[in-house]
C-alpha cells in the first residue's frame, strides 16, 4: 500500500468530473487500498480519488470511532437515486481545505448505489453522519467542494486563505 498526496484547494484538477470506472479490477482495489491508508493517515472520515488527483468515481469513508475495530467503505461509481427533503446541518471540513470547518445543510437521509470491491452492486439508505459524508464526497465527482454550499462571500475567505497558506510554505521550503 502506498500514501498518496492530497491535493489542496483552490486547484483546478479538484473541479474536475471523474469519470465511471468500467471494472473493479486489481488496480481500482489497490487505488481503494491506498486512499484508505491516506485517510486514516490524515486523519479523515472521507475521501474522493480526484482528492488524490485520480478522475475516476471511486470514494472511500470510514466512520468508526477511534479505538474501535475499522469500518472501510469502498465505493465505486456511487450514486444518490434519492434523498429526504428533511435536511441537516453539520460542520463539515475536506482533507482538501484544511483548518476550515462549516456548518452545511444537506438531505439528511440518501440512498446510495455503488459497485463494491467485489463488483456487486449494493444499495445503502444512508443517514445521519453517514448520509452528510457520502454525499459530500460524491460532490468531489463532479468537482464540487463543501464550500461550493456557502455564500460566495464565505467561500472566497476560506479559498483565500488557503491560497496564502500555500504561498507562505512555498517561501518557507525555498
Ligand atoms: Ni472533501
Amino acid at each position: 500500500m502506498a500514501l498518496h498526496s492530497v491535493i489542496i484547494a483552490p486547484d483546478k484538477r479538484l473541479k474536475a468530473t471523474s469519470k465511471p470506472v468500467d471494472s473493479v479490477d486489481a488496480g481500482i482495489r489497490r487505488l481503494m487500498d491506498d486512499m484508505l491508508e491516506t485517510m486514516y493517515a490524515a486523519p479523515g472520515i472521507g475521501l474522493a480519488a480526484i482528492q488524490v488527483g485520480v478522475p475516476l468515481r471511486v470514494i472511500v469513508a470510514d466512520l468508526s470511532r477511534e479505538g474501535e475495530p475499522t469500518e472501510p467503505l469502498r465505493l465505486v461509481n456511487p450514486e444518490v437515486l434519492w434523498r429526504s427533503p428533511e435536511l441537516v446541518t453539520y460542520e463539515e471540513g475536506c482533507l482538501s481545505l484544511p483548518e476550515h470547518y462549516a456548518e452545511v445543510e444537506r438531505p439528511a437521509r440518501a440512498r446510495i448505489r455503488y459497485t463494491d470491491h467485489d463488483g456487486r452492486m449494493i444499495e445503502l439508505e444512508a443517514d445521519g453522519l453517514l448520509a452528510t459524508c457520502l454525499q459530500h464526497e460524491i460532490d468531489h465527482l463532479t468537482g464540487v467542494l463543501f464550500v461550493d454550499h456557502l455564500s460566495a462571500l464565505r467561500r472566497g475567505i476560506i479559498l483565500r486563505k488557503l491560497a496564502k497558506a500555500r504561498k507562505a510554505t512555498i517561501k518557507a521550503s525555498v
